[in-house]
């Protein structure tokens, strides 16, 4: 027997879920189980996660009768001794597929050679003492992919406070924190005096971290410009010069590695990365840490010369902002996003020490909606 009770006129139960009319008029569609396992009892209030376990109903949910009443949508439930209501604004919510509103998806803005003037700055006692501006910096992080934090303590522990404002330290496997001062027996070229190319840093991991932080504590050398690009202002460019070098160089993963004595790591990236609207939100590009590409040779005959049309766009001066770091300034940029190098310096001309760090994009994120949105479950 099918359980159809006594619906009002804009409840109609159905086999699998109820049918509603909403505020826009339309009828909408709601299963069953989506109804009875985001009932707002299945969620616990001190711990703000589902308490609720679906796999434990013994039978499909059914609803024994639905109403509206004062706002709010009554459900009883078949086969067991529970009712669920739900607020009809609430419902409104999530009437259509779509994901649940995100305020750290923010509209990229590129940026330009031209911008170091107008480059986002805050200062370090400012970001420790004031949720409001941690959350504008946040936003030029998200917005702009870079900004510069002023003021900073010339400490290691400086470096650590500030970045532990947008998440956890992200270790990647040269460990929690770098220092790049020239190496008697470098590993890396950045270790070394020499110029490096723009690039994304360790893309060699699987996922490579997210947010740099670089600390300048000396800079007395000559030489030894700071290069960032944004990867974003690039590729959007690349796009309507190249259309089809930016499919290539948007779908087609190539490989990555780097290897030393005891660690060999490997992975695979497309150099332009797309997010879920299929807009640009980064980069990975590495001349010195790309393995053979081992993709078709004949694919290559197409590959090779987007990658290199694309490599010579980055170095552009329309796009690639030039500037000396002052000792107390910390770069923060998206890894993903911001190109970086470095012009040569002589190495007997004075002192350079960086030290540098990362946060992950998603903790970053994280930390931004709760700074700007109430959230779902907050009392
Ligand atoms: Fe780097």
């Amino acid at each position: 027997m099918n359980i159809m009770a006594t619906p009002t006129a804009s409840v109609v139960l159905k086999d699998k879920g109820l049918e509603i009319a909403l505020s826009d008029g339309a009828t909408h569609y709601f299963n069953y189980y989506w109804l009875r396992d985001n009932c707002p009892s299945s969620f616990s209030s001190a711990t703000r996660e589902r308490s609720f376990d679906i796999f434990h109903l013994e039978a499909a949910p059914k609803a024994l009768a639905a109403d509206i009443q004062d706002d709010t949508l009554e459900i009883t439930w078949a086969g067991e001794d529970h009712v669920t209501r739900f607020p009809l604004a609430w419902l409104e919510n999530y009437k259509a597929a779509a994901p649940r509103h995100d305020p750290a998806d923010l509209a990229r803005q590129p940026w330009f050679g031209d911008h170091y003037s107008d480059v986002p700055r805050f200062s370090q006692p400012d970001l420790m003492n004031d949720t409001a501006i941690r959350a504008k910096w946040i936003e030029a992080l998200l917005v702009e992919g870079f900004a510069i934090v002023t003021d900073m303590p010339d400490s290691n522990e400086g470096l650590t406070e500030t970045a532990t404002l947008l998440g956890h330290i992200r270790p990647t496997f040269f460990g929690e924190y770098f220092d790049v001062r020239t190496h008697i027996n470098p590993t890396n070229t950045a270790y070394t005096a020499a110029a490096l190319e723009l690039h994304t840093d360790t893309p060699a991991e699987e996922h490579a971290p997210g947010v740099q932080f670089l600390h300048c504590r000396e800079n007395t050398v000559e030489g030894g410009y700071s290069l960032y690009a944004d990867g974003v202002a690039v590729a959007n460019d690349f796009k309507k010069i190249d259309p089809e070098g930016f499919k290539l160089l948007s779908e087609i993963s190539i490989p990555f590695y780097c290897e030393h004595d005891d660690y060999d790591m490997r992975s695979r990236q497309t150099v332009i990365e797309l997010d879920q609207h299929g807009e640009v939100s980064g980069l990975t590009i590495s001349q010195h840490m790309l393995d053979f590409l081992d993709i078709d040779q004949t694919l290559l005959d197409l590959y090779y010369p987007a990658f290199c049309r694309f490599g010579k766009m980055l170095q552009d001066k329309k796009y690639m902002m030039t500037f000396l770091m002052k000792a107390g300034e910390c770069m923060v940029f998206d890894n993903h996003r911001i190109v970086h190098g470095r012009a040569a310096y002589r190495a007997e001309s004075g002192d350079r020490y960086l030290r540098g760090t990362y946060v992950d994009r998603a903790e970053m994120r994280s930390t931004y909606r709760a700074l700007v949105s109430e959230g779902r479950f907050k009392p």
